[in-house]
């Protein structure tokens, strides 16, 4: 099985890689490179990340930066999205209190950026969006981060409450998979037995 590095500290993106991953061959092997993400983009911090950790482990390896851009705020609270304030919670609050003077509905996106640094090869990178809008909360206590303030276009449940098959087929984290896997950059990483190819 071919070891894929993750760049994360966050339980909640590594589950959903696992998930999104599954069934590719591929074993995900958590790193938590806490790089600063000074980059001033998505992909710039994702692929600090990404590098940070292939680095330090000698091997191909993913980082995820993402967001949460919302339109009457001019794309607030983007790459700040997991620093705006301490807690999940307070981050919230921050966000409806900016959001009250404004008109509903509140219309939003996700934004995901996935690097994947491969050792003595340039990094690559996929990104992958997901449209919606912010309302009060529901379903607290599943999925993650600003899960329950988020409904994606045309969905009768929050990002929290949808079952996460559900939520990956309209996720940006689901899409963003979506493009690395159809670029075949992962499949150049399994041993030719692991593509079903045999040796003559
Ligand atoms: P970063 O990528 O580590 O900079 O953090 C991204 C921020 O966006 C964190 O606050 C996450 O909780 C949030 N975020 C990213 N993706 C999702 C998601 O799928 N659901 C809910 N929050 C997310």
């Amino acid at each position: 099985m071919t070891v894929l590095f993750l760049a994360t500290g966050n339980e909640g993106k590594l589950r959903e890689f696992q998930e999104l991953l599954l069934g590719t061959g591929l074993l995900l092997e958590v790193v938590d490179t806490r790089v600063p993400e000074t980059g001033d983009s998505y992909s710039a911090n994702a692929a600090l990340k990404a590098e940070a950790a292939a680095r330090s482990r000698a091997g191909p390896a993913l980082g995820d930066d993402s967001g949460l851009e919302v339109a009457a705020l001019g794309g607030y609270p983007g790459l700040l999205s997991a620093r705006i304030a301490p807690t999940q919670a307070e981050r919230e609050a921050l966000l409806f209190e900016r959001l009250c003077p404004h008109p509903k509905p509140w219309r939003a996106r996700f934004v995901c950026l996935l690097a994947l640094a491969l050792p003595g090869r340039p990094t690559l990178s996929f990104r992958g969006e997901a449209a919606g809008e912010i309302r009060e909360p529901a379903g607290r206590g599943q999925g993650f981060g600003y899960d329950p303030v988020f409904w994606p276009s045309g969905s009768l449940l929050s990002f929290a409450e949808l079952p996460p098959i559900e939520k990956h087929s309209l996720s940006h984290r689901g899409a963003a998979v979506r493009a690395l896997l159809a670029s075949g950059a992962l499949a150049s990483l399994s041993r030719p037995s692991e593509r079903g190819e045999s040796r003559r």
